[in-house]
């Protein structure tokens, strides 16, 4: 049977996607390849929200083809994600050795498409149209065994898909469509099964999770649809970590931040994307918050748990930003003290307002304020790393470290990837470790031994 390779750019969500393609492949026969040049279908799993993940897509997708070309063969080459659901069949005029186009929407489709392309029933297939339902097709895991032969310790679970929010700078709401949400009930059944596979920590995804169910669920007693499924996936046996991504930072109303108090395995590591710290810059970018009520979020979050790690998405050179407006940016990351910050150069994309707007800014404007904010965000994380050396963390054993196989790594609750020298019996285990120092945004520990008194 043919094999497939299958890239991947952007976020979790196109990760969770390419999974659930593998697994749809698999079932049907085909098998993985590790590299393009080995197999027979070539996928790239693509990423719209900024251009420089389009160029790379689209350089990469020509490189493949050429060499096939010059090989002689004929692989099958197909793009999907969000560059496919927002340039459609556009990339094969440009491409015209593509021969695949799938949608957001379609991604449950590849199995089919690929069949009738490599019979040669079909010679190029397009298909972005929307398709009702389609967010519940993003159900399967890999198990163990397919490319790595230990048993995966956490798992991503898509409980929505889309966004409605309409950041003005943000081609989501245009490439994921309307906010479609899951069943409560699937998602949770889902969840059972991984625990039983020994998963302990689930990540649920979307592109605005906090917005979850909100047209399926009625609130109940002052809580929203998304606190009630943090509360039943919290009531699984096994799971012993719940994480989410991305929320939206309105979406921490104070049912969500009282869920923290009362629910020991949502770990105190909280994701809320500030993109600026100016209030007229919020406002521009259609945010739905001031920065006091962000700096309130995140005052409330840390009274109810005071290690609370605090990480945060910022857009440098939004259009029209002045010095003043990053200037209050830069403040508000030394008023918060992120544990981590991604930071974005703003990139003008294709049918959003902001790309409209007047004064745009010069590629040197963006370039120096990105240096200057990422040196003070830096300098934070730093701190906020060094300042656990000594003390104990409780870290879930991922596996054989990336960096050093010799070693096991795992993340600590506020998400740093700690280093130690584990074994195999450690894998999928809470342990206690003692940090003893701090590399590049990693800790390295040992574990604790605890005293007889
Ligand atoms: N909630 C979404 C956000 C997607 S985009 C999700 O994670 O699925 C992730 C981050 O990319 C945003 O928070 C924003 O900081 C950044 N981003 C989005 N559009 C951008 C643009 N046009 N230019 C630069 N950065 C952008
Ligand atoms: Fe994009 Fe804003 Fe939604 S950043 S994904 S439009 S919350």
């Amino acid at each position: 049977m043919p094999s497939v390779y299958i890239k991947t750019y952007g976020c979790q969500m196109n990760e969770r996607d390419s999974e659930a393609v593998s697994v749809q492949l698999l079932a049907r026969g085909y098998s993985l390849a590790s590299t393009e040049s080995e197999a027979d279908v070539v996928l790239l799993n693509t990423c719209s929200v900024r251009d420089m993940a389009e160029q790379k897509a689209l350089s990469r997708m020509q490189n493949v083809i050429g060499a096939d070309r010059k090989r002689g063969n004929k692989k099958i080459f197909g793009f999907l994600g969000c560059m496919a659901q927002s340039r459609g069949g556009e990339l094969i005029d440009q491409l015209p050795g593509v021969d695949l186009v799938l949608g957001t929407q379609k991604t449950h489709r590849t199995g089919e498409y690929l069949d009738a392309l490599l019979s040669g029933s079909r010679d190029k297939v397009v298909d972005t149209a929307d398709e009702p339902g389609s967010e519940s097709a993003i159900r399967e895991h890999l198990g163990h065994g397919v490319g790595n032969d230990s048993r995966p310790v956490t798992a991503f679970v898509s409980i929505m898909q889309g966004c409605n929010q309409h950041c003005t700078f943000c081609i989501v709401p245009s490439t994921r469509g309307e906010e479609r949400s899951r069943p409560m009930e699937d998602i949770v059944a889902e969840c059972q099964e991984l625990a039983s596979r020994g998963v302990r920590e689930i990540t649920l995804l979307g592109q605005i999770v906090t917005s979850y169910g909100r047209r399926m669920y009625p609130v109940l007693d002052g809580r929203s649809a998304f606190v009630q499924l943090i509360e039943a996936v919290h009531a699984i046996e096994g799971i012993e970590r719940i994480r989410f991504t991305s929320p939206h930072p309105k979406g921490y109303g104070d049912d969500l931040v009282d869920a923290y108090g009362r629910l020991p395995k949502l770990v105190e590591s909280a994701h809320l994307p500030v993109q600026s710290g100016s209030n007229r810059l919020l406002k521009l970018m259609h945010r739905g918050y001031t920065r006091e009520r962000f700096l309130e979020i995140i005052a409330k979050l840390r009274a109810v748990r005071p290690d609370m790690g605090v990480s945060t998405d910022i857009i440098v050179g939004f259009p029209g930003e002045t010095e003043e407006d990053f200037q209050e940016t830069l403040s508000l990351c030394q008023q918060v003290q992120f544990d981590q910050a991604f930071l974005f150069k703003y990139s003008r994309r294709r049918d959003t307002p902001a790309a409209e707007m007047p004064d745009q800014l010069a590629e040197e404007v963006i370039e120096e304020r990105h240096q200057r904010l990422l040196a003070e965000i830096n300098r934070i994380a730093m701190a906020k790393f060094e300042a656990l050396v000594g003390s104990i963390v409780e870290v879930l054993v991922e596996g054989p470290s990336h960096r050093n196989p010799a070693r096991y790594e795992g993340r600590t609750r506020t998400n740093k990837i700690t280093v130690f020298e584990g074994s195999p019996r450690h894998q999928g285990q809470l342990l206690n470790l003692r940090i003893e120092r701090v590399g590049s945004f990693t800790l390295y520990g040992n574990p604790a031994i605890i005293g007889l008194d």
